[in-house]
Order: C-alpha cells, then structure tokens, then sequence
C-alpha cells in the first residue's frame, strides 16, 4: 500500500517525484522520502509523518539530480519513523518497495552472518543488501536485479537506482501494481496512472514476474529468467487534475454531499431513465443461466456486497456465496464453472481481493468487476467490468464508492432478475423507478438531517463504545455504520443483526454504550422494535434511525430518533447510508481526528 515513482528523466526530478507522490498519497501517509543520482553519487531526503514534511525538507536542503526514485509508505515491518523511510541504500544501490518480503527474516540472519549491519527494522532493506552484494560479486546491475529476484518471495512492487548507472532505472512487480510511462527523452514509474498523469498518458502495466529495466531511451521488460517478454503500451485514461475540496472542509464531507449527483451518473450507465428499464447490455455475464453467485471484497465494499446478496437472492433468486476476501482465497470453497463471481473494490487493487478472483479464475467462473478506477487490476482481469463511475474518492474513509456500488449491484441484481424471469415487466419499472427518484430523495436528506447529526456527534463523541443494530439490508449497514465511526472517530463501535443482540452483546448494553438502531418501517421493522425493547429494558440509550412511519409507530423513549422519508426497500440501504456517515464525519471533526487520513490506514491496500 506504499506508492512508487521513478523517473529517468533529463531535467530535475525531485520536486516532480514528489508531484506524483502527491497523487499516490493515499496509499500510505507514514513517511515520505525521495532520492537522486547528481554528479554520480546517490543522495536522499527522508522524513517521518505525511508528505508535507518531506517537502519542508526539501525546501531548506535541495536535492539536484535528473534521475531519481520516491516513495510515500504505509508501514509494514517497522515503526514509521524516518529511519525506517525509503529509499533505502546499501553501498550505491537504492530501494523503493510497496508489499511484503516474506522470507525476509530468513534472509536477514544470513546477510547478518556474513557481517551486514542492518540500520532500519524494514523487510526492504534485505533488498538492498542482496543487491550490493551482488554488484560486489561483479554482477551488472540487470543479472544482480535478476539473482535478488529469484531469491526474494512475497508480494512486492520495487524500483531501484544503482549508483554505478545513474540512467536507468530496474523495476519489479509480484503483486502489488506497477506501471511504465512513456515521455520525450524521459520515463517514468508509478504504482499507478494516476501519479504519471501529469508526465505521460502512454503506459505499460508490468504484470506478476516482469522485470522492466528502464532508460532514457525506452523499457525491455524480461521474466524473472531474463527472457524478454512484451506488454502492451496503452494510452491511460487518468487524468493530471488534482481533486480539491472546493468549498469543504474536508474530502469526506465534500465526497458524502457529491452523492446525488455521483450516484445519478452511475446510474444512468445501468438503467434508462425514460423507460425505467434496465440496460440490456449492462451485462457481459450470463446471470440467467448461472448456478450462483460468489461475492468477495473488503471493508466497506465487502458490506456493499453483503447488502447486494439480499438483492440477488431477493430479487434474481441466485445462491449468494459472500466472503471477506482474506477468508474467501484460502476457504479452498468448491466453486463451479456454471457460477459467476463478483468481485468490489474502488481501488480495484486490493491484495486479497484480487487474490479471491485469481482463485474463482482458476475455478473456471466468469469474473465481473465492480470497481472504481477501470484501469485496476482488478478490472483488467476480469471478465465483465461494472464501474461505479464515483469520481476520484479521496477521503480513506468509503462514502461515495460505498453507495455507487450499493446502486450498481442493485440495477444488477434487478437485471439479474428480468433476465431469470423472477422480476417481471412491471416489477422492473417499479424498482427502476425508486433508483431513479434516489438521487433527489438523497440530496432532500442531506439538507435535512446536517444540523440534527452534527449536534448527536457531540453526544457520541462522550461516549468510548457504540453499538449499532440492524435486520435484513439495515444490518450490513449496522456494521458499516460501527466501521464508519471507529476508522475515523477512534471511538470502539460494533455493528450486530439486531437478532443477534440476546445472543452476547446485551451484556454490553448500559447507559455508557448507546445503541444505534438503524429500522426503516419495512418486513422486519416489529422484529427489531422488539430488540429495542429489550434495549430499553436494560437502561441502554437509544438512538433510532428510521423513516416517518416508524417515528410514528414506536413509543419508545430514544436519545435521538432521526427521521427519514419512507421510501421503498430498494433504496433504503442507500438513504439510510447519509445519517451514518454525517454521524462518523461529525464526531471526527468534532473530536479533531485527522478525518481525511485517520491513523494507520491507507486508501489502498495491497498487501495481504
Ligand atoms: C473503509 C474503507 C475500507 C475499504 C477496503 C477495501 O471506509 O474504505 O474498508 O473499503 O479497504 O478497499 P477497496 O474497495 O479499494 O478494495
């Protein structure tokens, strides 16, 4: 999850390396450090802490050089501190890596035995070590990049500078993405398009095993073996335009108030708007004649794809097999040729959903994609793409991606059933039809509920422990609600079925945990006033998310009842979504987090 760039370039490259590290910032945001070739000799400025840091660092000692290597991190081995930092150097070879070095420890203890002092804690510098080794031995750098490869495993990205060849640049990709730009007279890396925007659209992606060696003049890619393979160069479609705030005080906030509008647009890929049908070509995979369905994601787009199996099977009456992605590639499930999977993810990069779908591939099923950015790998290796079409997501914290997937597997799971006969003609424009109202029904409820979720956040944000209960489609929103609310607030939250409430956590509840009951007046509503009841009962404070009926129907004293229209059940996972992301922003902001890159996470994870 750290970003990678490299340029061999033929003016300065420090203040462009740190451009584009700007651009892949949301990878990780643990420290931050660049490095040049000038007059043949290898230097580096590194520091601790977000990117900002390394450029004050750069302000007062700058850094001359028109070949260079960068790096943002997100730690894995070692504490982010600037010792720690990349580039590493060992004796004239420098290293950028993003991913883990497996038998690292291995290897340590014999580069120590033969009297190698290691100065940080990071798996990175073995790299490092071999390399130099390997130049002392005589190797060039190619045979030396070459011989470490075959002695390293795990997942990596890397890029390496050797001093004694200041105009290339070697790079490795097994694992997380990697990818080639082409410019005049200069080339460059990146983890991804997004970083080169502003050098080149003219890009090859390195699959797993390539070796690229990098010049002035172009790139030869080779296998770990050394034989020389060819990848295509493609024209990216990422653009240079940075993302702003705009009038926000964060990315979040700016991202949950663009839902409206974001969501409007990815509909209109998936359904017509005139005749309230959905597109018939929506689909490459053949959701009427599959046995099943296996979903697997993470996080957040693992609970999108937990509401979109009550879809599927509600709606397409297709078997839902749904996993986290971590789970799901080593549960050696049987899976058959006759099921098609789906795989979500906004980055498209995630490690272990992206493993998850290498393992459905193997099983011979028809992959499609939900993803964010097109050009993932995710998407490149899948059968079927479904973009979300939500614009750059910035905030670490899912808002936008969140919903635009709940809205495209909802417009899937509604063609699943037009094409398996289990929703007929009128059933169809009748689901299209609350899809299509949505995005105005949402833009009503942000407007109406701000004041009211900002003054609850000051309450929550008393409290160490939240838990947040739901049934049917409102419980995958009970646990994004807890996640929500943990990954940027720091506050300890849970999300439960409401059914499960007397099977463990009420021994939880007192006046010290507020229960956040998520209910719109739909077929469970009685079930989870019940589990309210018993709430109640215990002296718990609750506080009631739901709908003008349910307001209405429930007399049950409440912290706070947020009131939101009625609307159908294929929407309410989505509106219901508005209260519980304004409630984590709010309590952040109000508790002074960092809401746009909360502690230890990264955007994009692409390790195991
Ligand atoms: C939480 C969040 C994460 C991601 C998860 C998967 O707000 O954003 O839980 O949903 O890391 O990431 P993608 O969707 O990029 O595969």
């Amino acid at each position: 999850m750290c970003g990678i760039v490299g340029i061999v370039g033929t003016k300065p490259v420090a203040d462009r390396l740190v451009d584009a590290l700007r651009r892949l910032e949301y990878r990780g945001y643990d420290s931050a450090g660049v490095a040049t070739i000038h007059d043949g000799v290898m230097d580096r400025r590194r520091a601790e802490g977000k990117l900002f840091n390394l450029e004050k660092r750069l302000e007062s000692d700058p850094l001359p050089g028109t070949t260079g290597i960068a790096h943002t991190r997100w730690a894995t081995h070692g504490v982010p501190n600037e010792t720690n930092a990349h580039p590493h150097f060992v004796e004239g070879v420098a290293v950028v890596h993003n991913g883990i070095i497996e038998n690292f420890s291995e290897l340590r203890e014999e580069l120590k035995a033969e009297g190698k002092v290691f100065v940080s804690q990071t798996d990175t510098e073995v790299v490092a070590h071999l390399l130099a080794n390997y130049v002392r031995e005589g190797l060039d750098p190619r045979a030396a990049m070459l011989k470490m490869l075959n002695r390293v495993t795990g997942a990596y990205a890397l890029a390496v500078m050797f001093q004694n060849d200041p105009g290339t640049l070697m790079a490795a990709r097994s694992g997380p993405p990697l990818a080639v730009g082409y410019g005049k007279g200069e080339m460059f890396l990146g983890s991804d398009a997004i970083a080169l925007a502003p050098f080149t659209n003219e890009i090859t992606y390195l699959v797993d095993g390539d070796c690229a060696i990098v010049t002035h003049d172009g790139v030869t890619i080779l296998d770990f073996n050394g034989k020389e393979v060819s990848r295509p160069r493609q024209i990216s479609q990422a653009t240079a335009y940075v993302v702003d705030k705009g009038n926000h005080r964060h990315f979040m906030e700016k991202e949950i108030y663009e839902q409206p509008e974001v969501i409007s647009h990815a509909l209109s890929h998936y359904v017509d708007f005139a005749s309230h049908r959905v597109r018939p070509d929506i689909s490459s995979i053949d959701f009427g004649s599959v046995s099943g369905l296996a979903i697997s994601a993470c996080g957040t787009a693992y609970l999108a794809g937990l509401v979109g199996k009550y879809w599927f099977e509600r709606y397409a009456r297709l078997p839902v097999e749904i996993d986290v992605a971590s789970e799901f590639r080593y549960r050696e499930m049987p899976l058959s040729p006759s099921q098609a999977a789906l795989f979500i993810s906004q980055s498209g990069e995630t490690a272990d959903t992206l493993a998850s779908l290498r393992y459905c591939k193997d099983n011979g099923l028809k992959i499609g994609a939900v993803v964010n950015v097109k050009e993932s790998t995710i998407a490149r290796e899948s059968d079927a793409v479904f973009p979300i079409l939500a614009g750059p997501e910035i905030g670490v914290a899912s808002t936008k991606a969140f919903t635009c997937q709940l809205a495209v597997l909802a417009s899937l799971a509604i063609g699943a059933g037009v094409a398996r006969g289990t929703v007929s003609a009128k059933d169809e424009e009748d689901l299209v039809r609350h899809l299509v109202e949505m995005p105005r029904i949402m833009a009503n409820v942000l407007n109406i509920i701000q004041p009211q979720m900002e003054s609850l956040s000051r309450e929550i944000s008393k409290f160490k422990d939240v838990l947040y209960l739901g049934r049917g489609t409102s419980f995958p929103l009970a646990m994004e609600g807890a996640l929500k609310l943990k990954e940027i607030s720091y506050i300890h939250a849970e999300g439960y079925a409401a059914g499960e409430l007397k099977h463990g956590p009420i021994a939880l509840i007192d006046e010290n945990m507020p229960v956040i009951v998520i209910a719109p007046h739909d077929r469970f509503f009685d079930k989870t006033v019940s589990n309210m009841q018993e709430v109640a009962a215990r002296g718990g404070r609750i506080i009631f998310i739901t709908d003008e009926l349910g307001a209405a129907a429930s007399t049950l004293p409440t912290m706070a009842t947020i009131t939101l229209p009625v609307v159908d059940e294929i929407i309410a996972p989505i509106i219901f979504s508005l209260p519980i992301q304004l409630l984590a922003y709010h309590t952040a902001v109000f508790m002074g987090t960092d809401v746009d890159q909360p502690r230890n996470l990264a955007k994009s994870v692409t390790v195991e």
